[in-house]
């Protein structure tokens, strides 16, 4: 079992209670003074220590020793309160493999009670310098967010929100099951990535879907991606039918955004390039565009 699903079989109530009131008093204190946690929780002091003792053998804490005793959580200890939260609205109910590691994000697959395969992706904003995340994370730039699980949370609602919304339109996009905090739980696609795909049966009529998907997302809600690649497009075989899905949304942009053309530009203009390329599927990117933003009905 891997550490974040052995570690929350570890965790009782009252650990619990402790990790949500620390999260609490992080937006005030930089470590929470252990002064405060005991008020918070309610608990005998003699119980607060003991299980702040376990919080930070397990990690889940970390300890600063200054003027004052304080603590604060780790990504760790946030993924408990997370999970805790998922588990308890019967949004999942097991933690299986990593999947990947990505620059922001580790995926992990899950299930949910009903036995269903899911998707489970932790946000870890801050893991790679800052000056990234306000290059890549262009809603970062503008909001005086003081914590990098602050970031990880609005990755994590803008990523379930806009999968929402991309889902009802009919947009192939996995199906967003719930979120809590900077985890976020989708439908499971059981395919391959783009990259890895190889003799397609009928690339062109992939591309096509994936500018649909891209008209869509443009002109039913109003956003483009921003990071398009066949490395954030899943392959998967439904009846003998080739369905590209389009995943990793957090980075999207909305349609009146300054960048948002710029940035539909490159996503089209690399997707079409990729197909061309590996393919030899010839779309031209002018009319793709014009297609996107619904200035021509056809493709061709
Ligand atoms: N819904 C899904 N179904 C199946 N596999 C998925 C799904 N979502 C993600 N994956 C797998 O996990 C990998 C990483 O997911 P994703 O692209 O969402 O995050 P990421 O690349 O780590 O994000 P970033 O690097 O931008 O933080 C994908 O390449 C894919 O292999
Ligand atoms: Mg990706």
């Amino acid at each position: 079992m891997v550490l974040i699903a052995l570690t929350y079989k570890k965790l009782v109530d009252r650990d619990f209670k402790v990790l949500a009131v620390i999260e609490r008093e992080m937006s005030r204190y930089e470590y929470v003074p252990v002064e405060v946690i005991e008020r918070r929780v309610r608990m005998p002091s003699t119980h607060v220590a003991m299980v702040l003792q376990k919080l930070n053998s397990l990690k889940l804490v970390r300890r600063r020793i200054g003027e004052y005793v304080g603590y604060r959580l780790t990504y760790l200890g946030l993924d408990m309160l997370a999970l805790r939260s998922l588990v308890e609205r019967g949004l999942l109910s097991a933690l299986g493999d990593k999947l990947g590691v990505g620059k922001e994000s580790d995926v992990y697959s899950g299930l949910t009670p009903a036995g269903e395969r899911v998707i489970v992706k932790f946000h870890r904003v801050g893991r790679t310098s800052f000056q990234r995340v306000v290059r890549v994370r262009h809603y970062a730039a503008s909001k005086p967010y003081s914590s990098w699980f602050e970031l990880a949370k609005v990755a994590g609602q803008r990523e379930f929100r806009v999968l929402e919304e991309l889902y009802k339109v009919g947009a192939l996009v996995p199906k967003p099951i719930g979120y809590s905090r900077h985890v976020v739980v989708t439908e499971y696609i059981e395919g391959v990535e783009l990259y890895l795909y190889e003799n397609p049966v009928n690339p062109e009529s992939m591309l096509y879907k994936i500018l649909e998907t891209l008209r869509k997302a443009y002109l039913d809600v109003g956003v483009v991606h921003g990071d398009l690649s066949e490395y954030n497009v899943l392959v998967a075989i439904v009846d003998e039918e080739e369905l590209p899905y389009i995943i990793d949304w957090p980075q999207y942009v909305e349609r009146e955004h300054p960048a948002a053309e710029q940035l539909l530009r490159r996503d089209v203009e690399y997707i079409t390039r990729f197909f061309r390329k590996k393919y030899r599927v010839q779309v031209d990117a002018e009319k793709a565009l014009r297609y996107i933003r619904g200035e021509a009905e056809e493709l061709l």
